[in-house]
């Protein structure tokens, strides 16, 4: 177990989670029409924005999921294996961050986009 330091803990971090998310049976749906190699890059440099300040992630990320057909049971299983996967690998107060955001913002998110 260590802290999240770098980049390539953020891409180990998001490359395992999103194996995880293309495998599952309630949310695997939403991400097979995406070309990975160009949508994962962009994940990993927003996460690193916010978990080791990094510059370089400046789209609404928010607004890309305003078309999704999103539910309580997908965001509550999304965010169960993303602290999964942070917890698989990491500890410290970084990945504390990491889980504590991406709480906020899914909840952000289900109260923006589910009808
Ligand atoms: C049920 C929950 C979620 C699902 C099914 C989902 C699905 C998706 C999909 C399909 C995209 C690609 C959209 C596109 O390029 O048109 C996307 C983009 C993205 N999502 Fe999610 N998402 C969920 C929750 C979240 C949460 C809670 C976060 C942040 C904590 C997040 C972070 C991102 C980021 C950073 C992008 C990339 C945006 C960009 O291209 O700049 N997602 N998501």
């Amino acid at each position: 177990m260590k802290e999240i330091e770098s980049k390539e803990d953020v891409a180990l971090l998001v490359e395992t989670f999103y194996q995880k998310l293309v495998n599952d049976e309630l949310v695997s749906h939403f991400f097979s029409q995406l070309d990975l190699k160009e949508h994962l890059p962009r994940v990993i440099q927003f996460w690193s924005f916010i978990l080791l300040d990094e510059a370089g992630y400046s789209a609404n990320m928010m607004e890309k999921h305003a078309r999704l057909d999103l539910n309580e049971e997908s965001f509550d299983r999304w965010l169960k294996l993303f602290h999964e996967t942070v917890d698989q690998f990491f500890t410290g107060e970084k990945a504390e961050l990491a889980k504590q955001r991406s709480t906020l913002i899914a909840w952000t998110m289900k109260t923006k986009f589910i009808k």
